[in-house]
Order: structure tokens, then sequence, then C-alpha cells
């Protein structure tokens, strides 16, 4: 992240700003400069705004909530995978003009706004939650509360993609995406097979439509998640212990094979 130059923004003040922000679609584009009014106390979702309004209405953005809740509004601020409603301005270097582009794993549309279906086909593919029948007569279950509380971290997921957006086998190399789902799918998968009332065994699906012997543990999905969910040790490394076990353990190897569970 850039150093914060907050020498010009006093509580109360306002003063102008340059966003270059990328302007283009999947032909092509360029990053162009506005030079906009700011306050003291905005987010660059704010400014963005201010460029909409005051000199590109044409300005593609994407956003909802304004609060860091909907996961549509991400970035690269700075070159930063960000939510633009959560980063404020005065964290940024507003002496110098702050670069706004979309975020680049997936197929530009316009401007700041990208195609994310990827991540919705892959949710798609992902074997539903399957509970076991009910514990008591009316319908209830009995569950342990350590076993509830594991998987509430993965459930704050957004859906902002910005753990998409870093992770290498798919930012660098678009010929991965077929093979691997990627992190949030991961937080998605941990979140059912951790479930206590889940019945489904997801080891084959993690290992081949997920891929997940792609990752190979650099943590960059986690450093940007604005939700602060541990993705990579929560959720990706017990899924790959689950298939290392499945598929790797020598005894339980030729267990399944005697028994035909394998
Ligand atoms: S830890 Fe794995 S999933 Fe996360 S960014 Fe690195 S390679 Fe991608
Ligand atoms: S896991 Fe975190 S970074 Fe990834 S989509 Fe969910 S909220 Fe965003
Ligand atoms: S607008 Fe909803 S998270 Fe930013």
């Amino acid at each position: 992240m850039t150093q914060a130059d907050t020498s010009h923004l006093e509580p109360g003040t306002s003063r102008t700003v340059t966003l270059r922000v990328f302007r283009g679609d999947a032909s092509g584009g360029e990053f162009v400069d506005y030079t906009v009014e700011m306050d003291e106390g905005q987010v660059v979702l704010d400014v963005l705004h201010t460029v909409q309004a005051t000199q590109a209405g044409d300005l593609a953005v994407r956003w909802n909530c304004k609060a860091g809740k909907c996961g549509s509004c991400s970035a690269e601020v700075n070159g930063n995978p960000c939510l633009t409603c959560m980063t404020r301005m005065n964290t940024l270097d507003v002496s110098q003009p702050i670069s706004v582009a979309p975020i680049k794993t997936f197929p530009l549309i316009k401007d700041l706004v990208t195609d994310v279906s990827f991540n919705y086909e892959g949710a798609k593919q992902i074997p539903a939650f399957a509970p076991r029948a009910p514990d008591a007569a009316d319908g209830s279950y009995r569950m342990m509360q350590q076993d509830i509380e594991r998987g509430q971290e993965f459930r704050k997921c957004i859906e902002c993609f910005l753990c998409q957006d870093v992770c290498h086998v798919i930012r660098d190399h678009p010929e991965n995406k077929p093979n691997f789902m990627g992190p949030r799918q991961f937080v998605r998968l941990a979140e059912l097979e951790m479930h206590p009332l889940d019945t489904a065994d997801r080891t084959e699906f993690i290992r081949e439509a997920g891929g997940i012997s792609y990752c190979n543990i650099t943590k960059c999905c986690t450093e940007v998640c604005p939700e602060s969910i541990h993705i990579t040790d929560n959720a990706i490394i017990p899924l790959k212990e689950r298939v290392a076990d499945k598929y790797y353990d020598p005894f339980r190897w030729i267990f399944g094979k005697l028994t035909g569970r394998g």
C-alpha cells in the first residue's frame, strides 16, 4: 500500500485529487486522468462517483451496498486488489495520481466492470449440502457447538472474488481455469465438508474438478480477503489433507480395495 499522505486532509476540508482510471473494453483501453474535488473521509468509490457525476457519465463502475458487504466494487487501487467502498482516501498518497483498474483475472466488460461468471459456474458444480436424517422425531438435530463454529468463518464470504483475482494459478494462467476453481470455491467446499450435518463426500470433486493440487499455498488469497477468512490455513490445507488421506495414504488405499470402499 502506498504510504498515506494526510498532510492536506484536515478534518472537514476538501482538496483536489487525480484518479487515473482505466477506460476501455475487451478490445483495449487506456488510463485516463480525472482531477476532482474530494472530501476528507471519502472512500475511493465516492471519488469514482464524483468522476462519474462531473466528467465521465459513461464510466462503468459496479457497486451495491457501499458497506463492504455485497462484494461488487472490487478493483485494483494503485495495484492493490481491494473493495473501493472500503478503501479510504486518507490511506492513499493523494499528492500523486491514484490508479484504479479492473480486477485482472476476469474478462473485461467495460472500464472497471469484469465478467465474473467463472465463479458462478464453479459454484454451480459443487455437490450440494446433504444433511443426515434428523436426530429427533420433531425434525431437530443435535450438534456440538465447536462443530457449528468451525464453519462460521467460511460463511462470512461476500463473494468479492479478490482472492480469485490474486491467485497466480488463474491470474497469470487463464488456461488453468477449466482445471482449477480457485480459493473462493475452496472456502465454499470447506464450509460444506466441515458442516456437522453434511453426509456428502466431495474429496474426489475437490481433487478433480476443484484442482486443489494446483494451489501451492502462497497465501496471497488470505492476504487480500476483506473478511479476514484464513483461506489457506483453515480451508485449503484441511481440504488438501482430506485428499492426501484418501488418495495417497497407502494403508487407507489397501483397506479401501479390500473392503470395496476405495
Ligand atoms: S494459496 Fe493457493 S489458492 Fe491461495 S492464492 Fe496461493 S495458490 Fe491461489
Ligand atoms: S473468500 Fe474472502 S476474498 Fe474470497 S471471495 Fe470470499 S470474501 Fe472475497
Ligand atoms: S459496494 Fe458493496 S462491498 Fe463495496
